[in-house]
């Protein structure tokens, strides 16, 4: 490691508090309007300040090596590439997998044709087709029905990009009986599989199923180290040594070439160590959470908590009045996400005020 002085005077006035200090300026506030929201804890930030770094446009970011060597292993694939955002991992996945005037088809609720402002056709030309699925969740036969074979008359599909778990569904999972049929039928097809596999730590972690069985089915996915992991920033692409070279130029043109990097990827190398298996409590309050609000448990497998047939301008703001932060997804449609900065007694005293104000 290279030589370097820490100046941790920045974390003076913590020193000596538990690693949840960073939640105490927030006190009173239950925020559940996203997992995104969470700030780096101090064994985070101590690590982020002790990272050791290089040019990472260079390839010579050794923290930046660590992680991308790190996730490529965990997911069984060749290599990885860090990237500022997930929509931007996303959208490097679907440039390897679909070129201009090619398609992919997804699902209607998906993150990439929801929340990406239509990147992969204002970037790279790029049409994606929709079918519509129940919470996210695709039906493999459905969606195989939809996936063309191209000639001189007919549009081909050359990818099917798949969410796991999914945002919009509430954070519902993949079956793994049914991403493999699905796999396996696209392979045959020579078709690829794109995950977008922001959340794919719940999934696992909730499902019991390795990342490497995830990894497996896809030929590219994007995995996110900022949302329940809890990094500040940061997301990975996953794929094949060939199709990652590509990705690095796509990134640099995309102007994602990034320097001395290595002091987020330590982020998210401390949050691959820490804050996967931990993933299970944001499961467990979720479950509290519905349970007070009379959701059915099975409708949440995650950290997520969909509440449809409510009035959701007038829910957030009601419930905003009272300190507890919510997100309106639809008009009639409400989410609660927990996530690492939600303890037990949050969870309990959001669930309090939403149950009156809804009622329940
Ligand atoms: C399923 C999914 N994919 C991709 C993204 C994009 O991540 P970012 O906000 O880092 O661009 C998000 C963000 O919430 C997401 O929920």
């Amino acid at each position: 490691m290279a030589e370097f002085v820490v100046d941790s005077s920045h974390l003076a006035d913590s020193a000596g508090v538990v690693d949840s200090s960073h939640l105490a300026d927030s006190a009173g506030v239950v925020d559940l309007r996203s997992d995104t929201i969470t700030r780096p804890t101090l064994g985070m930030r101590a690590a982020m300040a002790q990272a050791d770094v290089g040019d990472d446009v260079y390839l010579e970011d050794p923290t930046v090596n660590a992680l991308e060597a790190e996730v490529a292993a965990l997911f069984g694939h060749e290599a990885a590439l860090f990237v500022p955002t997930g929509t931007m991992g996303n959208q490097i996945c679907l440039r390897l997998v679909a070129g201009p005037g090619e398609e992919i088809l997804t699902d209607a609720d998906a993150h990439i044709v929801t929340y990406e402002h239509g990147a992969a056709a204002a970037l790279f030309g790029i049409q994606t087709r929709t079918v519509v699925s129940k919470r996210g969740l695709f039906d493999t036969d459905e969606l195989l029905s939809q996936v063309r074979e191209g000639d001189w008359h007919t549009m081909g599909t050359n990818a099917v990009a798949v969410e796991n778990t999914h945002n919009r569904g509430g954070g519902t999972i993949q079956p793994l009986t049914e991403l493999t049929r699905l796999s396996v039928e696209l392979r045959r097809r020579g078709v690829a599989l794109h995950i977008d596999g922001a959340r794919i730590w719940n999934a696992a972690v909730a499902s019991g199923t390795a990342l490497s069985a995830y990894g497996e089915l896809a030929d590219t996915m994007s995995v996110c180290l900022s949302k329940g992991l809890g990094a500040p920033v940061g997301s990975v692409v996953i794929s094949s040594a060939e199709r990652i070279a590509a990705a690095r130029i796509l990134r640099k043109r995309l102007g994602g070439g990034m320097r001395q990097v290595g002091v987020l990827a330590a982020a998210g190398r401390y949050a691959l160590a820490h804050h996967i298996d931990r993933l299970a409590e944001d499961h467990a309050r979720a479950q509290q959470l519905a349970e007070r609000l009379d959701v059915p448990a099975d409708q949440v497998h995650t950290n997520i908590v969909r509440i449809d047939g409510v009035d959701a301008a007038g829910l957030v703001a009601a419930a905003a009045e009272q300190d507890v932060l919510i997100s309106k997804v639809a008009t009639d449609r409400v989410r609660l996400l927990t996530h690492l900065d939600i303890d037990g007694e949050g969870a309990r005293r959001a669930g309090d005020v939403l149950a009156k104000l809804l009622d329940r």
